[in-house]
């Protein structure tokens, strides 16, 4: 079977662009800036993207590129005993990540509805924890499924299938084409409107206002790191997926330079709109920003809300908000599913419309349970989990694998060969030595923070069951899948370098 290519180099970017603004660019990123040193908070974050962000996208694109594969497949042409570390990247994205990250474009979805009539009434706060959600006590009394919440899941759900049955060009491609111009131009619409409110000023200064003392902060360099990983999707498997239907001669680097500064581009750029909200929020009720921000989610599902009902023309604004969000948020769900049905085909030569079809229901099944009124308790505890010990974990053993087990020279000289920036020798020490060294740091300095106390709160029951339950049954199906044998000759298949 012919591997699947791009139509255009643009198309390939725009993908890779769509995977990378998610939900977490909004307001994950904004109220990190703010928690941490404001406009201080830059310099570690930029200094993440250079040092950690963009080498580990060049491998990424480079190993997909170069073997022709999805991550298990690009990982056991390397190593054929490290097919594992693959298939676990794409596994605990697609049986975890994405079932709650569809679940959270679902809140999107019915706020985005709320909006035209700002149905969250005079109390937004109530309103989404105890009306919407209706959030139960602990994680394990599940409670009822919401119904709103699930019947936008269906409509998630069913918006995955429709772009990726479609194919790389015709479905992929194409809704980032239409997806990302659109989103621009929206996030523009909002953030110039945002800056003509009253007090957006005093928001903008209090997010930009450098507060160089937390620099010395631990806490905020890992932060730094960790909002780099997650915003470019790195470990996920997919940019690994997505280099691997580039043609013979594309331009890896500059692709995947372009990727990682649109990215924070628009994170920057989001935040000064997130941040003129907040500043008219807090003139028109004359408080102080601090009390404004509260925690991630509650930015965007109570802080948010309170300042449309306020702003004049409020409803559109709202509506605007909640489908940049919405849109932002689908074209990460779809690449998120794509790495795992890149993987299947490609190791067992599943026809990819049929396979979809089964994985979009899976997906939508599993993704019922965030979508009770336990939903967020584990939506909270599932993603600190695999953020924390999925992601990083793979980015280490990807360094580890290929800088230590593979002749990292051959994957730069055939970056180099096709590339207009050519890499130096700087890159081979940050892919060998830097990357591994702080993801080691950052994973230490979290184990060490998970076992002095518990995380959120929660039962030490609770976390282990589901958080450290969820992380060790991928692993095991990561181990299953990489022992099946090989229903294809995709194994077999030439490299490009070779
Ligand atoms: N990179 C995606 C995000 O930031 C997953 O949401």
């Amino acid at each position: 079977m012919k591997r699947e290519q791009w139509k255009s180099q643009l198309g390939f970017l725009l993908a890779a662009v769509g995977s990378a603004i998610g939900l977490g660019n909004i307001w994950r990123f904004s109220y990190m800036a703010y928690d941490n040193g404001g406009g201080a908070f830059l310099i570690p974050y930029l200094t993440a993207l250079l040092t950690a962000g963009i080498p580990l996208l060049i491998l990424e694109f480079g190993m997909g590129h170069e073997r022709v594969g999805s991550a298990p497949l690009a990982c056991a042409k390397i190593k054929k005993n490290w097919e594992w570390l693959g298939w676990w990247a794409v596994t605990f994205v697609m049986f975890g990540i994405v079932l709650y990250y569809t679940v959270v474009i679902a809140w999107c979805l019915n706020f985005f509805v709320l909006s035209f009539n700002l149905g969250w009434g005079n109390d937004p706060d109530s309103y989404f924890f105890k009306d919407f959600l209706s959030v139960s006590k602990a994680p394990s009394e599940i409670g009822q499924i919401r119904s709103p919440i699930f019947a936008a899941l269906v409509i998630v759900w069913f918006m995955n299938w429709f772009v990726l049955h479609r194919g790389v060009q015709k479905g992929i491609e194409l809704a980032n084409k239409i997806f990302m111009p659109f989103l621009f131009f929206l996030t523009a619409v909002l953030v110039f409107w945002s800056l003509t409110l009253d007090g957006a000023m005093d928001g903008i200064r209090a997010y930009l206002a450098p507060d160089f003392s937390k620099l010395s902060e631990p806490k905020v360099w890992i932060d730094a790191y960790s909002q780099i990983f997650f915003t470019l999707s790195l470990g996920f498997g997919i940019m690994i997926a997505y280099a691997s239907y580039l043609p013979e001669k594309s331009n890896i680097s500059k692709n995947a330079i372009l990727t990682g500064l649109i990215n924070s581009g628009y994170s920057l750029f989001a935040g000064l709109g997130v941040f003129s909200v907040l500043g008219f929020m807090a003139t028109s009720q004359e408080k102080p920003i601090s009390e404004i921000v509260s925690q991630s989610i509650g930015l965007a599902f109570v802080a948010y809300p309170k300042a449309v009902s306020l702003i004049p023309g409020g409803n559109l604004f709202g509506a605007i908000f909640f489908l940049c969000l919405v849109l932002a948020g689908l074209s990460s769900s779809i690449s998120i599913i794509e790495a795992f049905t890149s993987a299947m085909v490609d190791k067992f030569g599943l026809r990819r419309k049929y396979f979809i079809s089964a994985v979009s229901i899976l997906g939508f099944l599993g993704s019922i349970i965030f979508a009770t009124q336990a939903g967020l308790l584990w939506l909270d505890i599932v993603d600190h989990f695999l953020t924390h010990y999925g992601l990083v974990v793979v980015g280490i053993f990807e360094c580890i694998l290929v800088g230590w087990f593979f002749r990292l020279k051959v994957l730069r000289k055939h970056i180099n060969r096709i590339s207009s920036f050519k890499l130096g020798t700087w890159w081979d020490i940050a892919i060998k030595y830097f990357v591994p060294l702080v993801l080691g740091i950052i994973l230490c300095w979290d184990l060490f923070n998970e076992l002095s106390k518990p995380y959120g709160g929660y039962s030490w029951t609770s976390l282990i069951l589901i958080g450290a339950g969820w992380v060790l049954l991928s692993l095991l199906a990561a181990f299953i899948l990489a022992s099946r044998p090989w229903k294809t000759e995709q194994n077999k298949t030439s490299r490009r370098s070779l």
